[in-house]
């Protein structure tokens, strides 16, 4: 040994079963795939791809050959290697199909020092084999100029893997901004690399009709085009826009373009062609399939229209014919029919509508939407496809062979799996990538609420309301991209990665092999990859975050502090002063002993100050009491869950910031029993008012005192003066003094808004309420 330096990386080398003549810290890998492979196992020594590694596929499966010129040409830009098998070939990398059968999608990858061998029973199984091995090498693999001194050096080891869901999807909206083929291509390029399967192309929209239809020129003509488009936030009053003509949509021959190129990277596309909502743009080419005379014009902003198809013949025909021309387009099973967000204004107004009910014996025109979808099925299904909608097509009745996208949370999907309906989850809460990754304050503009990282690798896309035998109808789960708010391509790629990434994990690995910490390691090489092609992708995260617990011996309120990347140091103080980085570590969960002002950092390895949190924790009467609740809470906003309005924490400015518990479409009536009587004599409880997000403030509010023996008295009432009309997006603490009274709990009453009021685009939905904390003084 020349040197104990030297002497140590000979041991590290042999450790790691891997020496390398190059680059001794190429020994120090960690594997970075993503999604993680099912199973994995680290053999001696390593492979070294040179300009003598040949590269052969014996697999003899129909289409590989655009797979693997692809793969050998990514190999030749980066490296300089042609991979072409010589005389003086030394080491190889072959695909084969195994011995025995393994399932689809499913590859065996062994890399041992000599040679590569992928093997699978079918060209998407070879296809993930190689995407998998590509993260094995250094990251400049993936570069499209020739990378000089490294050394293209991977661990020998054996992989096993296959995918927990047969469906894995992302959505793309082209509808809100269009985006041009080559970038589809690129959206494409980048689902095959993370193992994605299935792209959902939502290709009408009231913003825009973006596929040609030969028979129906003015729906590109016309619908493809807005007049101008909304500037800023919608929430921003008075809107304002920017003048310019706006839109785009892709010929059929571009269309059949991209669906081979999807096909070729083992992805099938769903196309959505919406109704009978959403579909403003095809009314502004054709008013005569609306229920009014009115002009239609292509949308210039974003939300939900009340001019919607009409269940006339024509429509009928029209949509019938529009079909026939996308459904050859499309070889996979799906078409995606939408059925989302339709307002029900106009078929309520329409005596057609009105008509078409009585005769069919409809109830409502919830049924008259389920009449709609089925009749629309009936005609996909006879052209040997599928539907898909989203979960409103359950309301009124599902149609018969209908799969189901859960969007308004799960409990749509998990109606219909228990109807024996396969189910695609893609709730709001975990799966909307047009959601904020990280603060609202340092990000680009985006529609709201709030969905980072860590929130979207959490997600289990089977929920526990399903037995074994009904779980099977998760058929997997699909991240969306509306963009209201990204009108250029890399702010799609901005906003689809890194959640893209955790939502691969979800979808292909199964529960057992998801490690959050291990996810974040391999995200810094990931990082790596994507600054290959200069794509610019979501900050991570690192927001610290506080809740409270109720002892539950003591009844002491603790706060319990977190930060979402691992490694990182949070630090705090309770006076008031910043966090610095000599303040006292946070280790565990401490007590609350009166009102205090939290400050906490997140400090790098380094020390440097990465993200801070302040925020006052009120210690009052009801604190770390669960509030029994008469109507629940929305799972998609639970807060700090069942003792989160009474757990001394207050909401910010944003009504998803994690502090705010939303309640939809009913009243918040709250009962607080305290563990001994207590003499009380104020309440102060806030509400939230947006009413751009459907969240408005409580119409009235209603104090009532428990005294025993079923004994209550109202202690005081208020009506909010507030009009539901009030623009902006504001908090309100309402406060309701009283005589000093001794009860043994209260109830707490706030009367909601429940519906949207009939002058809101939302009308007739439901309303939200959305509350953070009742201080009981
Ligand atoms: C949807 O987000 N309206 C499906």
């Amino acid at each position: 040994m020349k040197s104990p330096h030297a002497y140590y990386l000979l041991l590290f080398a042999l450790l790691t079963g891997c020496i390398s003549k190059t680059d001794p810290s190429a020994q120090n890998k960690t594997i970075n795939i993503v999604p993680v492979p099912q199973e994995m196992e680290m053999l001696q020594g390593c492979f070294t791809l040179s300009n003598k590694t040949a590269f052969i596929d014996e697999s003899n499966f129909d289409e590989m050959l655009p797979i693997t010129e692809d793969f050998k040409n990514q190999i030749t830009l980066s490296t300089g290697f042609t991979l072409e098998k010589t005389s003086d070939s030394k080491n190889t990398i072959t695909l084969k199909a195994p011995k025995n059968e393994l399932p689809p999608e499913a590859y065996i990858l062994t890399v041992i020092p000599e040679n590569i061998v992928i093997e699978a029973s079918g060209r998407a199984g070879l296809f993930y084999g190689l995407q998998s091995l590509k993260q094995l090498f250094p990251a400049e693999i993936f570069s499209s100029e020739l990378v000089s001194d490294i050394a293209w050096e991977i661990p020998a080891l054996k992989i096993k893997d296959f995918p927990r869901f047969s469906y894995r999807g992302l959505h793309l909206d082209v509808g809100r901004h269009f985006t041009p083929a080559d970038s589809v291509k690129k959206f494409i390029d980048l689902m095959a690399q993370y193992k994605y399967n299935t792209f959902h192309w939502h290709l009408t929209e009231d913003q825009g009709w973006r596929i040609e239809i030969k028979k129906y020129p003015k729906l590109t003509e016309i619908g493809a085009w807005r007049n101008e488009t909304l500037i800023g936030h919608y929430s921003d009053k008075p809107h304002q826009f920017d003048g310019k003509k706006y839109g785009g949509f892709y010929t059929q021959e571009e269309v059949k373009e991209i669906v081979a190129y999807a096909h070729k990277k083992c992805i099938t596309i769903i196309p959505e062609i919406e109704m009978p909502g959403h579909s403003l743009a095809a009314l502004a080419a054709y008013p005569e399939l609306g229920c009014t005379d009115e002009q239609y014009e292509v949308a210039t902003k974003w939300g939900v229209f009340n001019e919607v198809y009409c269940p006339n013949e024509k429509t009928f025909q029209f949509l019938q014919d529009v079909l026939d021309e996308v459904i050859p387009l499309f070889p996979g099973k799906y078409i995606h029919i939408g059925g989302d967000e339709c307002p029900k204004k106009q078929w309520k107004e329409s005596a057609l509508c009105q008509n078409i009910m009585k005769k069919e014996g409809l109830k409502d025109e919830h049924e008259l939407q389920s009449w709609f979808i089925r009749r629309i099925e009936k005609y996909i299904n006879g052209k040997s496809k599928q539907i898909i909608g989203w979960d409103e097509i359950l309301e009124g009745g599902l149609a018969p062979g209908a799969t189901v996208m859960s969007w308004r949370g799960m409990d749509g999907g998990i109606a219909a799996a228990k109807q024996g309906h396969d189910v695609i989850m893609t709730p709001t809460s975990h799966c909307y990538f047009d959601y904020y990754q990280t603060e609202p304050n340092k990000e680009p503009l985006a529609i709201g609420g709030l969905t980072n990282l860590k929130k979207v690798y959490e997600f289990e896309p089977v929920p526990k309301e399903l037995n074994q035998e009904q779980a099977k109808y998760i058929i997997g789960a699909q991240g969306n991209l509306w963009t209201e708010y990204m009108p250029t391509f890399a702010q799609v790629l901005y906003m689809a990665y890194p959640r893209a990434l955790a939502l691969a994990e979800v979808n292909w690995s199964q529960p057992n092999r998801k490690d959050w910490i291990s996810f974040n390691k391999r995200l810094l090489y990931q990082k790596q990859v994507f600054k290959q092609e200069n794509i610019a992708i979501g900050r991570l995260d690192s927001k610290i975050s506080i809740h409270t617990i109720s002892d539950k011996n003591t009844g002491d309120l603790l706060a319990v502090l977190d930060c979402d990347i691992p490694g990182i140091e949070v630090r705090y103080t309770t006076h008031g002063d910043k966090a610095a980085n000599n303040s006292p570590l946070y280790h565990h969960p401490f007590i609350i002993q009166h009102d205090i002002i939290l400050n906490a950092g997140a400090f790098s390895p380094e020390g440097d100050q990465i993200n801070r949190l302040k925020k006052n924790i009120f210690l009052h009467e009801a604190c770390g009491i669960t509030a029994e609740l008469t109507f629940p809470y929305s799972d998609k906003y639970p807060a700090n869950g069942a003792i989160s309005l009474c757990d001394g924490l207050k909401g910010g400015d944003d009504y998803a910031d994690g502090y705010w518990q939303g309640f939809n479409g009913v009243d918040l009536e709250a009962r607080i029993e305290f563990p001994v009587k207590k003499e009380i004599s104020k309440v102060e409880i806030g509400f939230f008012q947006k009413e751009a997000s459907w969240i408005f403030l409580p119409q009235k509010i209603e104090i009532w005192g428990e005294f025993g023996l079923g004994r209550t008295q109202k202690l005081a009432e208020l009506i909010n003066e507030i009009p539901n009309n009030q623009s902006g997006s504001f908090k309100k603490d309402f406060i309701l003094n009283f005589d000093p009274t001794e009860v043994k709990g209260i109830i707490v009453k706030a009367i909601a808004q429940k519906k949207c009021p009939d002058w809101h685009p939302g009308a007739g939905f439901d309303a939200w309420l959305f509350c953070d904390e009742i201080i009981v003084r």
